[in-house]
């Protein structure tokens, strides 16, 4: 009985590759389309960030509450628009600032107690001046506050725009 001689053909096993060659060849392509496509999201990124000019320096439509005639506050004396999240408060000089109720420490509501003339925080004892000046920490900023606008005799407050502050300056109060 004669015993049949099995040969490897050493060209066809190097044609057609098996295994550890074929995953090579998986992750290069994997590895090539991730970068393809990175490179196309940057380029994409790149012109937004080119071409979008027009759009950064467009005017943002502010959001316009309507507060009232300027006469019908008293000097020295605050309103709440709790709708718009907001306390109008007119100086002794006349001057009109339109104060977040956020307090400035941890961020809740903070009340007008008349009889002290003073703004209270019921969390942690913060009080601010009818400014929003800090009376008494723990916070330590100044409420922020919304831009006033007056016209015509109108008192309008942009409540889409809070500006945040360290401190009260004279040239927030808006006058008439
Ligand atoms: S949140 Fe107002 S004092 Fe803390």
């Amino acid at each position: 009985m004669s015993k049949k001689i099995v040969k490897k053909n050493p060209v066809k096993e190097a044609v057609k590759p098996k295994g550890p060659l074929n995953r090579r060849d998986f992750l290069d392509k994997t590895w090539k389309g991730l970068g393809l496509l990175a490179g196309v999201e940057l380029t994409g990124m790149v012109s937004l960030y080119l071409f979008s000019g027009k759009e950064k320096n467009a005017e943002v439509p502010k959001q316009l509450l309507e507060a009232g005639p300027a006469e019908s506050f008293a000097p020295g004396s605050v309103t709440g628009f709790m709708g718009g999240r907001f306390y109008l408060a007119r100086q002794q000089d006349g001057g009109f600032i339109a104060l977040s109720l956020r307090c400035t420490h941890l961020g809740c509501s903070i009340a007008w107690e008349e009889q002290h003339k003073r703004f209270i925080c019921p969390c942690h004892a913060s009080s601010f001046a009818i400014n929003g000046e800090v009376l008494n920490p723990p916070a330590s900023r100044a409420l922020d506050h919304y831009p006033v606008l007056i016209e015509n005799g109108i008192v309008k407050v942009d409540i889409g725009t809070l500006k945040e502050r360290n401190s009260f300056r004279k040239d927030q109060l808006k006058y008439v």
